[in-house]
């Protein structure tokens, strides 16, 4: 290690929730740095969220109903609270007001993105609708969604990206990954980070862990690459507290593709304006599983949408009832480029696509260690339970990064104390990735067989003995020497031996949670007495 460095504040990872904390921090006046390992903005699964932005309008206490059915009664009421007391303010102060977001609107259906204006953003926090177009998605039960076009995420992280590489105190450093926490008697005090070949500690008077999802670890994800659940298994090994891993949720309608890497998230929107999945006897299905039909819960749909395929060899996403080139223009040309024509109907798998679970936080994102802090999809504020609401996702992070970055701006970088940082095994570039690669696919293998959406117990610990043996391997590499990809690896490993963990610990199918052992059928598919 050359040096170091030193920070009031260390966001690592820059989706929507480490954005959130580093604009609160430097508000305060703090000195922020963001470490982002990706190159792009397209490397964080803020910019890929289609559906939206949900707030609440008039019926805040509907909004909060909505949340805790679709969690199957598991969200937890003081984080449902939290986020549904502070979405509209912070959607009008932060997205419209600071980074002016266009929303679509609803005045003329002519011109502006998704072919309708925007809106201004007034009546958010004050009296009317503020000329938004809400959309709709499964389990909401109004429209509340503030959306632009079926693309909200890129065209909220673009200018919050640009907003703050304009402000003086925040500097966002990318290709720079985080590869230790600095811990020392339960406090950390920042994290050894490797950019330009380099590895350096950067002290920090408050770190806050914002690295996205775990998508990497399962053949088929709606995230983008590089979603190892770094921040997960960093603050694992660092001793803090971790929960409620086992809920992963799958989204029920990502194109199924031959060649997982050219599937893509269809959005719920699209069901939300009336879609319909059919089964390969294109029959539709879904009124039999569950009352909202394609509306249900989305690990109702899943499931439902996993059986069917495979009962009768695929589903088909009929989106006859909608204009659908008109009004999900993006979505039309990733059709295109796969040769799909959607007038025949769109064929859907479920796909990895949430981790409701992670390190466990407080209302303002403070971890059980001193100086931690986690927002967004690497945290587990307990609002989601067991399973969460669609486009509540961009909204939490928002919600709990601006409170983290808040909070963590009480310590200043000058005081913290330079303590050791952990010793690292030489870095050497020369490390073969072509050993990562092939673990990695060993780790898919087992995940996606064994700790998918219906989970065996006897599969669950065959997964357990296939990722402790994969651990140990990773483990005596890295003792001797290290690679950007060999940490990726190590961390993937620790969080799926965390999710295995705690899917063998809970024998409740609850949520995204779905055990085969529970004493229930293990083909879901409705029977004639239903
Ligand atoms: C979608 O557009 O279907 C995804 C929205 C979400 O996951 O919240």
């Amino acid at each position: 290690m050359t040096g170091h460095e030193t920070t009031d504040v260390l966001v690592v990872g820059a989706g929507i929730g480490g954005l959130a904390a580093a604009l609160a921090a430097a508000r305060e006046g703090r000195d922020v740095l963001v470490a982002t390992k990706s190159t792009r903005p397209e490397g964080a699964s803020s910019w890929w969220a289609q559906g939206g932005i949900a707030v609440a309008r008039d019926d805040p206490a509907q909004f909060r109903r909505d949340i805790v059915a679709a969690s199957d009664g598991t969200a937890e009421p003081d984080a449902v609270e939290t986020l549904v007391d502070n979405a509209n303010e912070a959607v009008s102060d932060v997205l419209v007001d600071t980074l002016d977001v266009s929303f679509d609107g609803d005045a003329d259906p002519s011109d502006g993105p998704g072919g309708t204006p925007a809106a201004t953003g007034a009546g958010l926090t004050g009296d009317g609708d503020g000329g938004f177009d809400f959309g709709r998605e499964a389990a909401h039960s109004e429209d509340r969604i503030l959306h632009v076009g079926a693309a909200t995420g890129k065209h909220v992280h673009v200018p919050f990206l640009n907003h703050l590489d304009d402000r003086d105190r925040v500097e966002i450093r990318t290709d720079a990954a985080a590869l230790e926490l600095i811990r020392h008697e339960g406090r950390v005090h920042g994290a050894v980070v490797e950019s330009d070949g380099e590895r350096e500690p950067v002290y920090a008077g408050a770190t806050v862990l914002a690295t996205g999802g775990i998508g990497d670890l399962f053949p088929r994800s709606t995230n983008p690459a590089g979603a190892t659940g770094d921040g997960i298994a960093m603050a694992a090994l660092a001793g803090a507290d971790v929960t409620d891993m086992e809920y992963v949720q799958y989204h029920p309608t990502a194109y199924a593709a031959d060649d997982d890497e050219d599937g893509f998230l269809v959005s719920e929107a699209v069901r939300g304006e009336g879609a319909v999945l059919r089964n390969g006897d294109g029959e539709r299905f879904m009124p039999g599983y569950h009352e909202d039909a394609e509306l249900a819960p989305r690990d109702v749909v899943s499931r439902a949408v996993a059986a069917e395929r495979r009962a009768t060899g695929e589903v088909l996403l009929d989106v006859s009832p909608l204009d659908f080139a008109d009004e999900f223009p993006g979505l039309a040309e990733k059709c295109a480029d796969r040769g799909v024509d959607p007038t025949d109907g769109i064929p859907v798998a479920p796909a990895e696509h949430f981790l409701c679970g992670g390190v466990a936080v407080d209302d303002r994102g403070r971890t059980s260690l001193d100086g931690l802090y986690a927002v967004g999809e690497c945290a587990r504020t307990g609002l989601h339970g067991a399973n969460r609401l669609a486009s509540t996702s961009l909204l939490e992070g928002l919600v709990w990064g601006l409170r983290a970055g808040a909070d963590a701006s009480r310590d200043d970088g000058d005081d913290v104390e330079r303590v050791a940082p952990p010793e690292l095994s030489d870095r050497d570039p020369a490390l073969p990735d072509d050993f990562a690669r092939q673990k990695f696919r060993r780790l898919r293998r087992v995940m996606d067989e064994c700790v998918g959406i219906e989970r065996d117990p006897a599969e669950l610990r065959r997964a357990l003995g296939v990722l402790r043996r994969l651990k140990g391997e990773v483990d005596s590499y890295v003792r001797t020497r290290t690679s950007r990809s060999l940490y990726e690896l190590r961390n993937a490993t620790v969080t799926g031996l965390l999710v295995t963990r705690h899917a063998l610990a809970n024998d409740e199918s609850i949520g995204t949670h779905y055990r085969l052992d529970e004493g229930e059928a293990t083909d879901p598919r409705p029977t004639a007495d239903d």
